[in-house]
């Protein structure tokens, strides 16, 4: 009731409503339902049916890991369910800077600092590097979280084409003289799954004098041979001036890092004002998440798994007839077009028990519409066989192959 009144705020929450109630009655609302159960770490149950997960983040299958559940019920014990407030007041753990201490060393770095989001990291950190009169250049396809980082900090804001390093190189180029420069990206993107040209995305930040911010959200377990991330990957070290990642995915916790030099994090536990001004992360959380770095190096099956898991899927895909854009990791974009055949799709997909999700505009371009798939380390390739055949008669039915 109180909305319904004729002024802009009134409008905008009841013009939405209305396109709520539409596609909820056109069977095209697929958000936000509630998983009852983990089954494995493939397998949920949803509206009381088991499905194949095919939307999750836990991409080394991390999630309920026996060490990881009774590492985190271990600190839940010994300091209770929060913390005393702050990080820079009475807020920080032995824990806390154990977790910093084993994310510094995972990613070769100085030293580390963590956050209560992946989403609040971007935000806060980018907001204390650059401000007015300095350039901050993201590639076009960069996480929301990022490009809200940049708008809040108050700096010249430039997109580069996506994974275009010549558009980038010309962007550097008017940059005036003597302005700090900041380039970021995604490490992989989340939306297309594909790999940043790390190899010229550095040797254009040291050429031109530009600092380099890595967003390793989807990256980080997933690229390299023992998943450090996409450093290991292109067999770079010291590459990344700023290495961000989320505690969220591959990591199975909440939170996001920061790893850099000492002078960097030293500045940043100063001057973010998400570290001075936000509770710690709970203790439960700081346990799990760095009991999960553990385990990643010390089962690189999980890895290889994946890896496995993630050809068999683009593979199969592909040699469907579908367009899966440029993705080699555990995102896979299934392309529908519109919105309406995205929407038509994951209908049949869930019908028949994968559990897949839509991606439609704005998110991504008009007409670029997609399933957005993930695959992880815990699937079983006769599963991912299986989900393969279910998008596929899905996609002749609704004539996208
Ligand atoms: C690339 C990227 N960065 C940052 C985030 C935010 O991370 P978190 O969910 O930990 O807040 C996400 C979340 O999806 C992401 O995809």
């Amino acid at each position: 009731m109180r909305f319904a009144g004729d002024d802009a705020i009134a409008r905008r929450v009841q013009a939405f409503a209305a396109r709520l109630a539409a596609a909820k009655a056109n069977d095209q609302y697929f958000y936000n339902r509630a998983i009852q159960e983990l089954r494995g770490g493939a397998r949920v149950v949803v509206g009381g049916r088991e499905m194949g997960m095919y939307a999750s983040y836990s991409y080394l299958g991390l999630l309920g890991h026996p060490r990881i559940n009774a590492a985190a019920a271990a600190a839940l014990h010994k300091y209770g369910t929060g913390t005393h407030g702050v990080r820079s007041l009475a807020g920080t753990l032995m824990l806390h800077d154990e977790l910093e201490a084993t994310i510094a060393e995972f990613k070769h770095a100085e030293a580390a600092i963590t956050f209560t989001s992946g989403y609040v990291t971007n935000l806060t950190v980018i907001s204390a590097l650059v401000g007015r009169g300095d350039y901050v250049l993201s590639d076009k396809l960069n996480h929301a979280s990022i490009v809200d980082g940049c708008l809040m900090s108050g700096a010249e804001f430039r997109r580069f084409k996506h994974n275009d390093m010549s558009d980038l190189e010309h962007r550097l180029q008017q940059v005036p003289d003597g302005a700090a420069m900041l380039v970021i990206a995604d490490a992989v993107f989340s939306m297309d799954g594909d790999v940043t040209d790390l190899p010229r995305l550095a040797a254009l930040c040291k050429q031109y004098g530009a600092y380099l911010m890595l967003d390793e959200a989807h990256s980080l377990g997933v690229l390299g041979p023992t998943g450090r991330g996409i450093e290991e990957h292109f067999g770079l070290e010291n590459a990344i001036d700023i290495k961000m990642g989320t505690l969220s995915k591959t990591i199975p916790s909440v939170g996001g890092y920061i790893a850099g030099s000492r002078e960097l994090i030293d500045y940043l536990r100063h001057v973010s004002r998400a570290y001075i001004f936000s509770a710690a992360l709970a203790p439960a959380q700081a346990a799990a998440a760095q009991e999960a770095f553990k385990v990643i190096l010390e089962e690189p099956e999980r890895v290889q798994s994946l890896n496995r898991n993630t050809r068999l899927f683009i593979g199969g895909l592909k040699a469907c007839g579908f367009d899966t854009l440029s993705t080699t990791t555990a995102i896979v974009p299934v392309l529908c077009g519109s919105d309406e055949r995205a929407y038509a799709m994951t209908g049949e997909a869930q019908r028949r028990d994968v559990f897949v999700l839509p991606v439609v505009s704005p998110a991504v371009p008009e007409g670029l519409a997609r399933l957005r798939a993930t695959i992880t380390a815990a699937h079983d390739p006769a599963d991912i066989e299986q989900a393969v055949a279910v998008i596929a008669a899905a996609g002749k039915k609704i004539g996208i192959i």
